[in-house]
């Protein structure tokens, strides 16, 4: 007798023959009774669930969020900040953006850089990305941009012409279009990146006074990247080798940590600050607003189960605690609709009670009058009430005022965002360029170039390369010359 576990049917009942199917005969075909076969192929069948329709290609890791500097108190009444030496238990998920699933995961793209902070309030979840800024200020052009630069719906490629086109009609992504096809567009592992909450925030305080806020994950292993070709051969020959490298280093205990710092901005800077502080195409120069340490962040522990916990995983930017909601920011104002549709459509309506989602830093978990749905696989609440007020002492409303609030003016209409003094497409991305050493130029140059000379069109390129000069002229002049050489070398 051996003492592994027995085998079972889902029904439970011992499987006397994983090897064989039931036969007529020990030469006839197999048999409609085989229960088993049948369970074991039907279940095979639905593995597959649809993987995000962004970001689908990723990795994730468990941690903690340690306070270093209790002081940013003042700004906001968030509680994982208010005690130095507070930790709180953190899932992050690193992603790509615009590849399906087995997609190499060191293309050059943005890495998503997803921290959820299971807070004793509830599920912070910080949605961000490595980059400080995005392609876009509106979430009405997101899902044209992704289709741009998704697969085609005929060759089912990914299309120069296509990302490019859609480049050529949108400005405000020079910004983003310079940092993803410079050197930090492909990071050399997870563990070597910045990341980003990106969006602006907002903050309150105990007093009630509320403040603008933008996070930064700095790197504590150091920045390290790849160039397009180290990226390439790494990636042909495993196409999972930041996942593989993020594991390993957990493994070996070499937990990778980052210091999180924040620039804080007084609510009413916000109106004649010299640019629109709510675009998400912009940064704030430090020199204007300077980074706040407020702790570290370490990973160190994989999880073990992927598909449990990292494919089930749903982050949602619209998941807040006490203390922080969202600006005006029309990319941010549309996430708040975007993730929970998607998890619902993705998961089901039972997915805030997986584990890796559930509110686990609150003291007896989630207590609210959602019942039933499909897989409601907890006890769905028992006996108790489920509606709102009632008198059996079910769980009632805090009646604390949020304290957070944007104040308004006008009528409701579709309005092209109000200008500030410097609110210009290309400054930022110009002086981005000129921040480069001339080997970075030089790469940036070439990486544009490998890919807008691909481009079948000429108005396009056109068109392109004018966003580039409005940037910097120089560096437009670099960009035609190279899209010249490399279209007359072919
Ligand atoms: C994933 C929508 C902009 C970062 C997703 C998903 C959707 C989505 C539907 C899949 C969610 C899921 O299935 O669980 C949008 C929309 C946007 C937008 C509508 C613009 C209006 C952004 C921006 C950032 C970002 C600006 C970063 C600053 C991410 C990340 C993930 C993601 C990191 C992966 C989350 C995870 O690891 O599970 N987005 N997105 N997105 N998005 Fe966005």
């Amino acid at each position: 007798m051996s003492n592994r576990p027995q085998l079972t049917t889902e029904g439970g009942a011992p499987v006397a023959d994983n090897q064989h199917s039931q036969t007529a005969g020990a030469t006839g075909p197999v048999l409609l009774q085989d229960h088993y076969l049948l369970e074991k192929l039907a279940r095979f069948n639905r593995e597959r669930i649809p993987e995000r329709v962004v970001h689908a290609v990723g990795s994730g890791a468990y941690g903690y969020f340690e306070v270093t500097n209790p002081n940013v108190s003042r700004f906001t009444r968030m509680k994982l900040f208010n005690a130095k030496g507070k930790r709180t238990e953190v899932f992050v998920r690193f992603s790509t953006v615009a590849g399906s699933k087995g997609a190499p995961d060191t293309a050059r793209d943005p890495r998503g850089f997803a921290v959820r902070f299971y807070t004793e309030d509830g599920n912070w979840d910080l949605v961000g990305n490595n980059t400080p800024t995005f392609f876009l200020r509106d979430g009405i052009k997101f899902p044209d941009f992704i289709h741009s630069q998704k697969y085609d719906p005929f060759t089912n490629c990914q299309e120069p012409d296509n990302q490019w086109d859609f480049f050529s009609h949108s400005p405000e992504a020079t910004h983003q279009f310079t940092w993803l096809f410079g050197d930090r567009g492909i990071p050399a592992t997870l563990r070597h990146m910045d990341g980003f909450g990106s969006h602006t925030f907002q903050w309150v305080n105990a007093q009630g006074e509320r403040f603008w806020v933008k996070f930064h994950f700095k790197t504590d292993q150091g920045i390290k990247t790849l160039t397009s070709d180290e990226a390439a051969a790494i990636g042909g020959r495993d196409p999972q080798h930041h996942q593989r490298d993020l594991y390993a280093a957990i493994a070996r205990g070499e937990y990778p940590s980052w210091t999180l710092k924040v620039q804080v901005m007084p609510e009413a800077d916000a109106a004649t600050y010299r640019f629109n502080p709510f675009d998400l195409t912009k940064v704030w120069p430090h020199k204007d607003y300077p980074l706040i340490e407020v702790g570290k962040m370490v990973l160190d522990r994989a999880p073990d189960n992927f598909f449990a916990e990292v494919e089930q995983a749903a982050l949602d930017p619209a998941n807040f605690v006490p203390g922080i909601g969202p600006s005006p920011d029309r990319m941010l104002q549309a996430r708040l609709f975007a993730y929970a549709d998607a998890a619902r459509y993705r998961l089901g309506i039972n997915h805030t009670q997986l584990p890796v989602n559930s509110p686990k830093g609150v003291k007896g978990g989630a207590r609210n009058y959602g019942r039933d749905g499909a897989m409601r696989f907890d006890g769905n609440g028992g006996r108790s009430k489920n509606y709102e007020p009632n008198s059996f002492n079910g769980p009632a409303q805090s009646n604390e005022p949020s304290g957070l609030g944007v104040s308004v003016s006008g009528s409701t209409g579709t309005y092209v965002p109000v200008r500030h003094a410097e609110d210009n497409d290309f400054v930022q991305a110009g002086n981005l360029y000129r921040l480069m050493t001339e080997p970075e130029r030089e790469r940036l140059v070439a990486n544009i170039a490998g890919s807008l000379s691909q481009v079948s069109r000429e108005d396009i390129i056109t068109r392109s390369i004018a966003h580039f000069r409005n940037a910097d002229e120089e560096y437009g002049a670099r960009v035609a010359a190279a899209v010249h050489k490399l279209r007359h070398s072919r």
